[in-house]
């Protein structure tokens, strides 16, 4: 097993001794080119912390570090009912959450769809007549009604790089996680659902629009106070945190300098200039053939929508090499986003025999034992990999802002189903800090925050609301 930043070497114990020189040169190869020391974390956390920094400083920086005009934490005490949408990278997801105060069970009615492809790629006007219906269709079931008067107040989820100039506002920077829908980049996504809305007539007054991470980090902090970031690895990959306003030099506001505002970091575009990320010739390939070259360099190597298909173009190139499926036609394996991260999870969960059967209905062809343990193999260095890297934004935001302990709660497929990715992002995480090896506990843990963003999404429509009838309105543009 991966210990501290060393990928084992070609020892006896990792099961490859049955197969050929040639390939366990080749693997001694990938191997290499995906370790990354505990030396590079540390390389890697530094310029990270550098890019936070810039971003806080000035406009137009490569990690926008957008503002969110979230002030602060919940007390746990908010309540009420909300209607919520979740524009994931995967899904669409509607709920009606009703929060109970003191920090108490939360309860959530919930419907979830699949994006179709044609919608990611589609235009503005299909996106929000998909949206519109799904929450059309929500409140029919739910029998939610509602005067012109009394609207029914709607968080919105919203998991892309948006500028905020108020909260309920977002101009989308650019599309991430392979979407690349015409007519909406550049533009403030939450007016466009607010006029498709309107359009529709329903009951729905958009009070905040919330990006997952901030969602995540508030949901956990309804609940748990020692939360201190919230963070998504799912399909994509970015943090939230809470800055003091005197900290963001770009901010021109009048709130008191030790006022607290949630920034969300946008972080997946990390390492966009090439300078410090240890990129192999497959991350250029995935970055080349993506929606948005030169962009979102960081979650294209450490995200869930990619860590499938970093896996699938290791295994081409092997199968082209002749090392491995050969003299099959193994022509599944040249689809691009054929395999997915769950399959890389199954790979390092499941008996050899299961993951055999599994590669051979994924690949349509004939998989030998010993080449499901090099499928094996290549999960676990592309899984490590990703893992440890998603340890560096968070130690730099924790080294940024002198942070020692809390939980960091987050949320996403990777997180919740790698059955390795916790243990392996917190042993990062202790290489970059320089936790003692001998400690009994770490001192920053990753908690779970399931279902942030549609719990997320309510709390801060309750925080907005609650502000709203206290008379405090920065940085809020309805009413
Ligand atoms: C988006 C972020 C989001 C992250 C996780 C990235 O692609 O730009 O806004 O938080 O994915 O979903």
């Amino acid at each position: 097993m991966a210990r501290r930043g060393h990928l084992p070497s070609q020892s006896k114990s990792n099961g490859l001794e049955g197969i050929s020189l040639d390939l366990r040169d080749e693997m001694i190869n990938i191997e290499n080119q995906f370790n990354v020391t505990s030396e590079k974390l540390k390389r890697i956390s530094e310029r990270f912390e550098e890019e936070l920094r810039e971003g806080l400083e000035k406009e137009g920086s490569n990690l926008s570090m957008n503002v969110t005009w979230v002030l602060g934490l919940p007390t746990g005490d908010e309540t009420g009912s909300y209607v919520t949408i979740d524009l994931g990278g995967t899904n669409l997801r509607v709920c009606l959450v009703s929060l109970k105060g003191q920090r108490e069970e939360i309860d959530i009615k919930q419907q979830a769809c699949r994006l179709p492809p044609t919608i990611k790629t589609g235009d503005a006007e299909t996106l929000w007549d998909f949206i519109v219906d799904s929450l059309e269709e929500f409140l029919k079931k739910h029998q939610l009604t509602a005067n012109r008067n009394d609207r029914l107040p709607l968080g919105f989820c919203f998991s892309y790089p948006a500028s905020q100039d108020y909260i309920d506002h977002g101009k989308l920077k650019t599309w991430t996680k392979g979407f690349d829908i015409d007519g909406v980049e550049g533009e403030d996504a939450a007016g466009q659902l607010r006029d498709a809305l309107a359009k529709r007539g329903l009951p729905l007054e958009l009070v905040a629009l919330v990006n997952d991470t901030t969602g995540a980090m508030i949901a956990s902090a309804y609940k748990d106070p020692d939360t201190i970031i919230g963070a998504i690895f799912g399909t994509g990959c970015n943090a939230a945190y809470v800055e003091n306003v005197g900290s963001i030099p770009k901010l021109k506001t009048s709130l008191p300098p030790e006022t607290p505002m949630a920034i969300n970091c946008e972080y997946g575009a990390f390492g966009n200039a090439h300078c410090v990320l240890p990129r192999t010739k497959y991350d250029i390939i995935i970055d080349d053939q993506s929606p948005r070259p030169g962009e979102q360099t960081f979650e294209k190597m450490s995200a869930g929508l990619y860590l499938g298909e970093i896996f699938r173009l290791v295994a081409l190139d092997l199968y082209e090499k002749g090392l491995i499926f050969t003299g099959q036609n193994a022509s599944k394996l040249k689809e691009p986003y054929i395999l997915e991260t769950g399959l890389l999870s199954a790979l390092e969960n499941d008996p050899l025999e299961a993951c055999r059967i599994r590669l051979e209905e994924c690949l349509g062809i004939k998989v030998t034992l010993d080449e499901t343990r090099v499928a094996h193999r290549l999960a676990e260095i592309v899984a490590t990999r990703g893992a440890r890297l998603c340890a560096c934004g968070i130690a730099a935001i924790c080294r940024m802002k002198g942070i020692t302990s809390g939980h960091v709660a987050a949320d996403g497929t990777v997180a919740n189903k790698h059955p390795k990715f916790k243990e392996r992002w917190t042993e990062a995480l202790g290489e970059i800090l320089d936790w003692p090896k001998d400690r009994r506990e770490d001192p920053i843990i990753l908690t779970s925050a399931e279902d942030g963003s549609g719990i997320g999404a309510a709390v801060i429509s309750a925080m907005t609301l609650y502000r709203i009838h206290g008379g405090n309105t920065d940085g809020i543009q309805a009413r």
